[in-house]
C-alpha cells in the first residue's frame, strides 16, 4: 500500500479540509494550538462523558460544526515521547482505516511541539497500522483505503521533521518488507525464494548481490552450515548482500540474518503445537532484508554487508543425528548434542565467513532460543556484545525507535556446559541460562572483531489472534546504521 506522508504548518485546525482531522491529546496538561471550534467539540465530548483525558481513550465525531474536517478524532497520549505520541496515532488510526477516510490529518495538542524523532515514530506507525498480509490470503480486508497522512508540525520544526519524515517512511517500508518476507509460509519462503528476494533488492536498490550454492560452502568448509541443510529437499543458500555508501576502503558494518526457512527442530523433533511458527524462524534473515531496504534508500555514508545462510531443518535419513561431530569453517569442530539447537551452526560458519570483510563491527540476529522469551518475554530482544561501545549503541538506537533490547551477561563461567568429550565444543548447554549459553557458543566465532548478537525469539513475531512477523529489529538497526554514519 503506498503512502504519501507530508508535513504542514497549518495554523489554523478547523480551516483544514481533510477526511478526517486527528487531534493527540496529552493526558495530563492544557491543549495547546487548537482554535475555537475544535476547543469547543473537545469540552462538549469531555462534558457528554464520551471522551476521558486518559491515556488510550479516544472519541469520533462525524461533521463536527464549524470544522470543515469530515470527521474529527480525538485520542489521548500517556505522555509526550515520541514513543507515547506514536502509539496515540496508530490507535486513532486504527479509528478511521476501515472507513472512508482516504487522507487525514494529525495534530498534536500536547507541549512541546512535534520534533523529529515524534515524526519519525508516528510515520512508522501509520505504516504499522495500515499494514495487511495478502498473498496466500487475497480475500483478506484490502489494506486501508487511506493513502495520505498529514502531520502539523510547528513552523519552526520544519527542517528537523522532514528528516523524521524520511527516516520514518524508509524504516516503514523496511519493516513492512521484513513483515511480508517473514509472512510467507515456508513452501512459499523457501532459501531459493530468500536468494530471489535478495537479486530483486539489489536490482532495484542498486546494491550488490551474491549467492553461494552448496557446493560453493562445501569449499569454503562450511561443515556447520552445511550439517543443518544436508535433511532437507531444498538447497542451502548462503546469500550476500552489500550496500556501499561510505568510502572504498572504510570498514563496513556487517549484519548476519538467521535464515531457517522452517525449524521442525529435525531429527531432535520439536512436538506438532505451535510448529507452524517456526516458518517466522528466517525473522533475522528478513530484518536483515528490510534493513538493507531502508539504507538503501537513506543512502547514509556507511558501507554494509548483509550475510544470510538460509536452509530448512529437517529430519530425514539424509539428516545430521544428535551426536555427529562436524567441523565449522573456523577449523572448530562442534558436536551436534540436539538437531534443534541448529541456528547457532548456520550462523557460526557466517561469523566466519564475515571475517574476510575486515568490519567495524558484526551483529547477528536471530530467532535463537526458547529461552529468550522465558528471560525478556516480547517486549525487548536479547542483546549481547563483546564491545561496550557497541551495546551502548544498539541500546541507544532501540530506544530512540522504540523498538527495545536490553543487555544479557557473557560471563566465561556460562561457557562450562559446553564441553564436550568428542569434540571443541559442544552445540547445546543445559536448559538454564539457554540465551546466555547460545550466545557463548557464537562468541567463539566471532573473537576477530568488535561483535553483536541480539535474540528475536520473543520479538519477531506474534502469536494468537494477531498472529504475525513484527518487522522487528528492521528499525533499531536502520537508526544504529544512521548513527553510525553521523
Ligand atoms: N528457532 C528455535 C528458537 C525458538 C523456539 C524461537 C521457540 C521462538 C520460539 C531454535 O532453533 C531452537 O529450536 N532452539 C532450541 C535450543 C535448544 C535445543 C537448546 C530451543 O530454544 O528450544
Ligand atoms: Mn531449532
Ligand atoms: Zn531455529
Amino acid at each position: 500500500m503506498d503512502f504519501n506522508l507530508q508535513l504542514t504548518t497549518a495554523s489554523s485546525l478547523s480551516k483544514v479540509a481533510t477526511d478526517a482531522l486527528l487531534v493527540v491529546l496529552q493526558a495530563s496538561g492544557a491543549a495547546h494550538g487548537l482554535d475555537r471550534a475544535v476547543e469547543s467539540a473537545l469540552e462538549a465530548a469531555l462534558e457528554a462523558g464520551d471522551l476521558e483525558l486518559k491515556p488510550g481513550q479516544s472519541v469520533l465525531l462525524h461533521r463536527p460544526a464549524r470544522i470543515a474536517a469530515t470527521r474529527l478524532v480525538f485520542v489521548v497520549s500517556a505522555d509526550a515521547s515520541p514513543k507515547a505520541v506514536a502509539k496515540a496515532v496508530a490507535s486513532g488510526l486504527s479509528l478511521i482505516k476501515g472507513g472512508g477516510s482516504r487522507q487525514a490529518t494529525v495534530a498534536w495538542a500536547g507541549d512541546p511541539a512535534l520534533t523529529q524523532d515524534h515524526v519519525q515514530l508516528a510515520v512508522m506507525a501509520c505504516r504499522e497500522v495500515t499494514y495487511s498480509y495478502r498473498l496466500t490470503k487475497p480475500s483478506a480486508p484490502a489494506p486501508s483505503g487511506l493513502s495520505r497522512v498529514t502531520f502539523r508540525v510547528a513552523a519552526g520544526q520544519e527542517a528537523a521533521c522532514k528528516v523524521g519524515l524520511k527516516r520514518g517512511v524508509a524504516m516503514g517500508e523496511g519493516v513492512s518488507y521484513a513483515r511480508e518476507l517473514a509472512n510467507r509460509p515456508a513452501n512459499h519462503c523457501t532459501p531459493t525464494h530468500l536468494a530471489l528476494e535478495a537479486r530483486q533488492l539489489a536490482k532495484t536498490w542498486g546494491l550488490k548481490a551474491q549467492v553461494l550454492e552448496r557446493k560453493d560452502a562445501e569449499k569454503l568448509g562450511m561443515g556447520a552450515f552445511l550439517a543443518v541443510a544436508q535433511g532437507s529437499e531444498q538447497p542451502p543458500k548462503f546469500l550476500v548482500l552489500e550496500y556501499q555508501g561510505g568510502g572504498a576502503k572504510a570498514a563496513p558494518v556487517v549484519l548476519v540474518g538467521k535464515g531457517i526457512t522452517f525449524d521442525t527442530g529435525g531429527i531432535s523433533l520439536k512436538p506438532a503445537a505451535e510448529m507452524d511458527e517456526m516458518k517466522f524462524d528466517m525473522g533475522g534473515a528478513a530484518s536483515v532484508l528490510g534493513t538493507f531496504r531502508a539504507i538503501a534508500q537513506l543512502k547514509p555514508k556507511i558501507n554494509l554487508v548483509g550475510l544470510i545462510p538460509a536452509c530448512e531443518n529437517m529430519p530425514s535419513g539424509r539428516a545430521v543425528k544428535p551426536g555427529d561431530v562436524v567441523k565449522s569453517m573456523s577449523g572448530q569442530t562442534i558436536e551436534i548434542l540436539n538437531t534443534d539447537a541448529e541456528g547457532r551452526l548456520i550462523l557460526c560458519d557466517a561469523l566466519t565467513y564475515a571475517q574476510r570483510f575486515k568490519p567495524a563491527a558484526v551483529i547477528d540476529i536471530a530467532t535463537l532460543t526458547g529461552a529468550c522469551v522465558i528471560a525478556l518475554g516480547h517486549h525487548r530482544s536479547g542483546m549481547y556484545s563483546t564491545d561496550e561501545a557497541l551495546a551502548g549503541e544498539l541500546t541507544r538506537s532501540g530506544e530512540q525507535t522504540a523498538d527495545l533490547c536490553w543487555r544479557m551477561p557473557l560471563d566465561d563461567e556460562y561457557d562450562e556446559g559446553l564441553k564436550s568429550n568428542f569434540a571443541d565444543v559442544a552445540n547445546v548447554g543445559g536448559r538454564p541460562g539457554g540465551s546466555i549459553t547460545a550466545a557463548m557458543f557464537l562468541k567463539r566465532f566471532a573473537s576477530k572483531y568488535p561483535w553483536a548478537h541480539l535474540d528475536i525469539a520473543g520479538t519477531a513475531w506474534k502469536s494468537g489472534a494477531a498472529k504475525g512477523g513484527t518487522g522487528r529489529p528492521v528499525p533499531l538497526l536502520t537508526q544504529f546504521l544512521l548513527n553510525r554514519a553521523g
